[in-house]
């Protein structure tokens, strides 16, 4: 228990080690594993350390943890950081509590229900629910499962009788859905991955005539994943289109909108993802363009009941009061489960909608600075209109590998690199709101000076 004297020594630990991270936040260092373990002890020992000898270790591993909210980071579909969701997070560690029941965790289930029937009245979800997952890759494996159920609810309690169900995803769609395949039993070999068109979105009629390949080859199609903000292009599948026929089969139609589902906190960018409220389930990570730290991701599903039909299971030490709409746990995959849901309220409630709806709206017109530079400059070459805050290009004459890798080597910065219908390129993301027009040009400086030295070097 903290006395108000360790509650001080907390404090002044909590200063120092943040102190010491922002001393060090513009820094781009780059720091190999052997530099790690030469400058810190990693290795566990017997005897404890004194308070000061473990603040110094804690302290040299914070300055030399890479940094995702600089000026120098482009690499991840997140970046930045909204401090009031920050100390909402750090006071989760605190509080620690866990999100299976009322009587664990209190108001913050009632936070969670306000924060999931507020997603699914944003998306349309009239009688939805939902559960907060940790991660998209888990959400999506969420709505794998709710869409085995509807097509076979035996194979909850009997296991995979014959192996014969197919799930579509483009060649863009995220790897966690080949991954789920696998871990669910349906075999990563029967994921179809169906081709896109030259903005990376998925061919509708590429697509039906793999079903019915599937169905007159005694497949059972069960799942279509869409992708709302593919990782590499940020590309949007067309939700109408594939609904038409997801429905006129009976297949369970998914959003994973993990990464571009937020454009919908944005009346003008809503118009990237026309009838979601069309989907039986929608992934949406808060923890990519909202400013939200890792981990807040939520699994909404259209039909009220689907998750505890899947998931609850009877447990007579945990689920002792109150009854299952106070419990989430019996709606989740996970038993133990972090408060993801109090940072995410505690933001919202500081920004309201038109706050998101402002910074959206600031990091789309960064994306288009970006653009701008871009096509300014003869050395650059944008290798497609951006849908969302993916900016990808290439320096002419250079591998975009080989820069990407050396500007993070050196220090530079962090950016990576994607591929797309064989071209090689660069990928930006202009995901933190704080940032200017001076940083990217800022940036393409160091990625042109990086360029012209891989040049002259070889
Ligand atoms: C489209 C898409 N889906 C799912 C994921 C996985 O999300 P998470 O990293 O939260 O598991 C990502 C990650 O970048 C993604 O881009």
């Amino acid at each position: 228990m903290g006395s108000p004297a360790t509650s001080q020594s907390f404090m002044d630990q909590l200063q120092a080690l943040i102190d010491a991270y922002d001393s060090s936040e513009a820094d781009g260092t780059f720091y190999s594993p052997e530099a790690i373990r030469e400058c810190v002890p990693l290795t566990l020992q017997d005897d404890p350390l004194s308070q000061d000898e473990l603040l110094d270790i804690l302290k040299a591993i914070v300055i030399r943890t890479p940094k995702t909210a600089n000026r120098i980071f482009f690499n991840q579909l997140f970046g930045g950081k909204e401090d009031l969701a920050v100390l909402a997070d750090m006071m989760v560690a605190r509080m620690n509590n866990s999100m299976y029941t009322y009587k664990v965790a209190g108001p913050h289930v009632l936070i969670e229900h306000e924060l999931l029937r507020k997603a699914c009245e944003i998306i349309g979800f009239a009688d939805g629910e939902g559960t907060f997952c940790p991660g998209g890759s888990m959400g999506n494996l969420v709505a794998m499962i709710l869409a085995r159920h509807a097509t076979n609810p035996d194979i909850r309690d009997h296991g995979l009788a014959a192996n014969t169900y197919v799930a579509y995803t483009s060649t863009q769609g995220h790897y966690s859905i080949k991954k789920n395949a696998g871990v669910l039993g349906i075999g990563r070999k029967n994921v179809r991955e169906i081709a896109v068109n030259s903005r990376g979105e998925m061919l509708v009629d590429e697509f039906s005539q793999q079903l019915r390949k599937d169905l007159a080859a005694g497949f059972t199609p069960f799942f279509v994943n869409l992708t709302a903000g593919t990782t590499v292009l940020g590309a949007f599948d067309d939700v109408t289109a594939f609904s038409a026929v997801a429905k006129a089969h009976k297949l369970w139609l998914h959003v994973d909108g993990s990464y571009g589902a937020s454009v919908l906190m944005s009346r003008k960018r809503a118009a990237l993802l026309p009838d979601i409220s069309l989907a039986d389930s929608v992934c949406w990570n808060p923890h990519k363009m909202m400013g939200v730290p890792l981990t807040c991701s939520m699994l909404l599903c259209k039909t009220r009941g689907l998750l505890a039909e899947n998931f609850a299971e009877v447990s007579d030490y945990l689920f002792q009061e109150e009854t299952d709409e106070l419990n989430p746990g019996t709606k989740s995959l996970q038993c133990g489960r972090r408060n993801d849901g109090f940072k995410l309220w505690a933001l919202w409630k500081q920004l309201g909608n038109l706050g998101f709806e402002k910074r959206l709206e600031e990091q789309f017109l960064l994306r288009d600075e970006l653009v701008a530079m871009i096509n300014a400059d003869a050395a650059f070459e944008l290798i497609l209109e951006p849908a969302l805050l993916n900016v990808c290009f290439k320096y002419r004459g250079v591998a975009s590998d080989a820069i990407c890798s050396t500007l993070d080597k050196r220090g530079l910065g962090k950016i990576g690199h994607g591929t797309f219908n064989s071209q090689h390129f660069i990928r930006m993301v202009v995901v933190n709101p704080e940032l200017g027009p001076d940083d990217l040009a800022d940036f393409l400086g160091r990625i042109k000076m990086v360029a012209l030295d891989i040049q002259a070097s070889t």
